[in-house]
């Protein structure tokens, strides 16, 4: 049973109008069941895959090329060279919103620094933990 979150439309308003936005969250607080809900028709790679994550670390020009747009990074923390690269890609595209939907799984105000290189282009969003509300909603 999907249990609908509070933080989805703000998700969809954010995507609709940022290149980047990256959500936030401690690890099974339901970030990766969120972005493949909300966005099917995106293309998804996990840098859980130490594979995927050494190439996003080292060749971040290839693993874009790789990877088409508009694409899901999970667990991005693991290739912080990445974001930096971004930059240039989202600015080729014209700041195009919805180009990338990034997800970390370090505290907030660490993906916000990591983000730096992002400014302007990419927002930082939080998901917290299931909240009392969001389950009592989700009642019958
Ligand atoms: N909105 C939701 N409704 C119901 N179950 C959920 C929801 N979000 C996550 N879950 C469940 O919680 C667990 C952790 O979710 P997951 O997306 O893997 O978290 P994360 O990617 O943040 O580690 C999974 O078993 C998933 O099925
Ligand atoms: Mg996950």
């Amino acid at each position: 049973m999907w249990i609908p979150r509070l933080i989805e439309p703000i998700l969809r308003q954010r995507m609709d109008t940022r290149p980047v936005v990256v959500l936030t969250g401690a690890r099974q607080t339901g970030k990766t069941s969120l972005v493949r809900r909300l966005f099917p028709e995106y293309e998804y790679v996990s840098l859980d895959l130490p594979s995927e994550a050494e190439q996003a670390e080292l060749d971040p020009a290839r693993f874009i090329q790789r990877h088409p747009m508009p694409l899901v990074v999970d667990e991005v923390q693991y290739a912080p060279r990445l974001l930096r690269h971004l930059k240039q890609v989202v600015d080729a595209h014209r700041a195009t919103p919805g180009q990338f939907l990034l997800t970390g799984s370090q505290p907030f105000e660490v993906m916000a620094g990591v983000t730096e290189s992002l400014a302007g282009r990419a927002e930082v969003l939080q998901l917290s933990v299931l909240s009392y509300a969001e389950i009592l909603q989700s009642l019958p």
